[in-house]
């Protein structure tokens, strides 16, 4: 895990879209019209928006142009046999079934295998393949390898652990697990990738129980880099034949294709089985759309076909992942703790850690996400208790999340790393005054999800009113 400094944007701008500042009185009072709910406020009321990495990245003129070239037409159309040459290539998968984005492909995959009370294992599901996993009366279980949660860098974090799936599938039977997940890399513990030597036990352990293997492979180039920068014997191998190895692994994979696809919209499953090719078909078409358009435009699947390709581009995986670590050392000079090694899409800042003198019942977390838009205009997003807390619905029992954490994602190809300064220089002036940060109660929230709606307020009355 050595640097040697951040490589230069292997691309140059041709087309710009403009981002203005609001002044400070203007920031106070769009957060409280948004009920200090930062997916309460509008997009031209941003700076610098790190919010998400899904589906705000930038399109390349071959993208832009290929726009152009999209087939609309409803049945077989060229734009799908571009989509479905990509996808199978690069995944080793003989069947492609395209739909408009990830949960979509999570929502076709488990109504077709799930049967209520089995379990789907997942090295850790995102929130929306739990959630899917739920909604057919699945059990969704986790078994991230014991590195993931410990403070000290190491590589792969994001692994499984083998040894407790063999234990689960053996407590089980494997007629109660109908799939095994590898996320790539794996969101929900930072972005850290999956070795692999980790993708390969998982899929001896799946063959020896005779059980499916599936990727949820949103950021799958992403997880090629790490392995060849990181795993010995990858160094020398093109990220092309490190995805060859990987997809060869597996039975199957969904992705979201809003992240690695680079495209706004976009998803699919890939797979060999014809059977359940031929039942997840039936189901489409009733839900996304025919087999050879799934809910999206022709020129959405023009589009997907050269981001994926793109995607791999050593110059443009160097350049990205170089930058999301260069950011982490900005954010650290600035005095904010963060996750490290830092993974593949965005900056986790420990705010629990950063903030000891607000509780986790007053969301650290959320103090610093808001404290960054009054202070700089820029978004960022709260992975605390705001998010995972609340109420178990099984015992009424009040749930923290392990970790209050904030996540600042790097949308793919957008800001320039004057812009990452910028947010490092709000980020120091934050830090010089942590301690007048005061966190928040929640004033009305929903049953499921209640981070995206939540209405909050400030514990203390001064919690928003920092110095200019
Ligand atoms: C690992 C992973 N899986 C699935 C999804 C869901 O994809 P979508 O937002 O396209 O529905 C995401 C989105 O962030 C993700 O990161």
């Amino acid at each position: 895990m050595k640097h040697r400094g951040q490589p230069p944007e292997p691309y140059r701008i041709k087309s710009v879209e403009p981002i203005r500042l609001l002044h400070r009185p203007e920031r106070e009072k769009r957060l409280i019209e948004a009920s200090y709910n930062i997916f309460g406020l509008r997009a031209q009321d941003i700076y610098i928006d790190l919010l998400t990495d899904s589906g705000t990245g930038a399109m390349s003129t071959r993208q832009w142009a290929a726009l152009m070239m999209g087939d609309e037409t409803y049945a077989g159309a060229v734009s799908f046999q571009h989509f479905e040459e990509t996808v199978r290539k690069i995944t080793r998968k003989r069947f492609v079934i395209p739909c408009h984005q990830g949960r979509s492909a999570e929502n076709m995959v488990f109504t077709t295998i799930l049967e209520k009370g089995q379990y789907i294992v997942n090295n850790t599901h995102f929130d929306t393949t739990r959630a899917n996993t739920l909604h057919k009366g699945g059990i969704a279980v986790d078994l991230p390898c014991p590195e993931s949660t410990s403070l000290e860098p190491s590589s792969f974090k994001g692994n499984m652990d083998v040894e407790k799936l063999e234990k689960f599938i053996k407590k089980h039977g494997r007629d109660k697990i109908p799939m095994v997940i590898m996320t790539v890399t794996n969101n929900s513990v930072g972005g850290q990738p999956v070795s692999m030597k980790n993708i390969k036990e998982v899929s001896a352990i799946c063959k020896k129980h005779n059980i499916l293997y599936f990727f949820d492979c949103a950021r799958f180039a992403e997880n090629c880099y790490f392995i060849r920068r990181d795993e010995s014997g990858y160094a020398d191998k093109a990220i092309e034949d490190i995805a060859a190895e990987m997809f060869e692994q597996c039975d199957g994979v969904m992705m979201s294709a809003k992240k690695d696809g680079l495209a706004n919209i976009g998803g699919f499953v890939a797979l060999n089985d014809e059977r359940l090719y031929q039942k997840l078909t039936e189901l489409m078409i009733i839900i996304e759309g025919f087999p050879t358009y799934g809910g999206l435009a022709g020129r959405d699947l023009e589009v997907l076909a050269i981001g994926l390709q793109e995607v791999m581009d050593f110059s443009y995986l160097d350049f990205r992942i170089e930058q999301v670590a260069y950011f982490g050392r900005q954010l650290k000079q600035a005095g904010m703790p963060i996750v490290e090694p830092t993974g593949g899409h965005a900056v986790f800042v420990d705010a629990g850690q950063y903030l000891p003198h607000i509780p986790a019942e007053r969301f650290p977390g959320q103090a610093l996400t808001t404290a960054f838009y009054i202070e700089g205009g820029v978004r960022v997003v709260e992975i605390g208790s705001l998010m995972f807390g609340g109420e178990d619905l099984t015992n009424g029992e009040k749930l923290l999340a392990p970790r209050e954490l904030v996540r600042m994602a790097l949308p793919r190809r957008v800001y320039t790393n004057s812009h990452l300064d910028y947010v490092a220089g709000v980020a120091q002036t934050i830090t010089n005054r942590k301690e007048s940060l005061t966190g928040y109660e929640i004033a009305w929230e929903s049953e499921l999800l209640r981070h995206f709606t939540c209405r909050l307020k400030p514990a203390a009355p001064e919690a928003v009113q920092m110095e200019s």
